[in-house]
């Protein structure tokens, strides 16, 4: 059996890991979510027999260490692969210098996006290293974003999302500094992107249609990503797709593009 524990598995990207890893019998996949009872999407396939969940927060040191101890519990001490994908966007979708900014509550979304983007990854790690120690693949995945990636931001001047930018950026580097440091016990450390993803098939959503508004800043948010890729056709990859590509990516992956960040594509075509 190969064991994979993927985190932030209630929904969105996490639920489709564990939804097509699931289907190999011969994976024993650890979904871990904060909530059990509040993951209604997960609940429709944690019955397989090869699914199990764990509950745990991955901001909190304590928190990991017991979820660690549950997950040694199913797999009998191993983890072959972590995918961290539990993160996303702390607070609001902002640049530095909007003049409505309250500078008080740019620093809160500074440190919440710098928490739940960059630290958590440290945090997560060192609960399960151990466990990925004594693991067949010693792979570490982490969730990622272009939004975080420097050359992306220049090509694009995209100016948006820069608290979450830089919680991101940070977990570039923090996935850069495992690989040099566990290069000699022949562990593959990515920062994967998974392009810009649909997800509102996994989760109860708002289904408010956006405003016209809404469609003019996104329109022209494309305006800027376009320019990291000219024939992107505008469009986000469906939730089922960016997964396939990303496992695909997860499985080839070797030491050469250890501490690299890397699109769904593998490569840095990130749309
Ligand atoms: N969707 C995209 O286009 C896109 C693009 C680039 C990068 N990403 C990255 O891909 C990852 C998944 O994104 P998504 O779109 O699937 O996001 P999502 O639908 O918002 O799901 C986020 C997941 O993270 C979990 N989570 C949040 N904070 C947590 C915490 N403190 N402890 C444990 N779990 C926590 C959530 O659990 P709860 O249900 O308990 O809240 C949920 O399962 C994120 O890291 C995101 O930054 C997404």
């Amino acid at each position: 059996m190969t064991s994979y524990l993927v985190t932030g598995a209630s929904r969105g990207i996490g639920l489709e890991f564990i939804r097509q890893l699931s289907q190999d019998p011969n994976n024993t996949v650890i979904g871990l979510v904060r909530s059990a009872a509040k993951s209604v999407y997960l609940q429709e396939v944690s019955d397989l027999p090869n699914v199990h969940v764990v509950e745990g927060d991955v901001t909190s040191v304590e928190i990991m260490k017991k979820a660690a101890e549950s997950v040694a519990a199913i797999t009998g001490g191993s983890l072959d692969y972590i995918i961290e994908n539990a993160g996303g966007a702390y607070g609001a979708d902002t640049s530095f210098a909007n003049p409505n900014n309250d500078p008080s509550t740019l620093v809160e979304e500074l440190k919440g996006n710098f928490e739940l983007n960059a630290v958590s990854g440290v945090i997560t790690t060192n609960a399960f290293l151990p466990l990925l120690r004594k693991g067949k693949a010693k792979k570490i995945i982490f969730i990622s974003s272009a939004i975080g990636d420097i050359q992306f931001t220049r090509v694009t001047g995209f100016a948006g999302t820069a608290a979450y930018g830089v919680g991101k950026a940070a977990l570039n580097f923090i996935a850069q500094k495992y690989a040099s440091e566990l290069a000699a016990e022949n562990f593959v450390v990515l920062a994967l992107s998974p392009g810009f993803v649909d997800t509102s098939s996994t989760k109860e959503g708002d289904q408010t249609q956006p405003s016209e508004e809404d469609m003019k800043n996104l329109q022209a948010v494309f305006d800027q990503w376009v320019k990291s890729q000219p024939d992107w056709d505008r469009k986000p990859l469906t939730v089922q797709d960016s997964v396939t590509k990303q496992l695909k990516v997860i499985s080839t992956v070797g030491p050469k593009d250890s501490g690299k960040l890397l699109s769904q594509n593998g490569n840095t075509a990130w749309l």
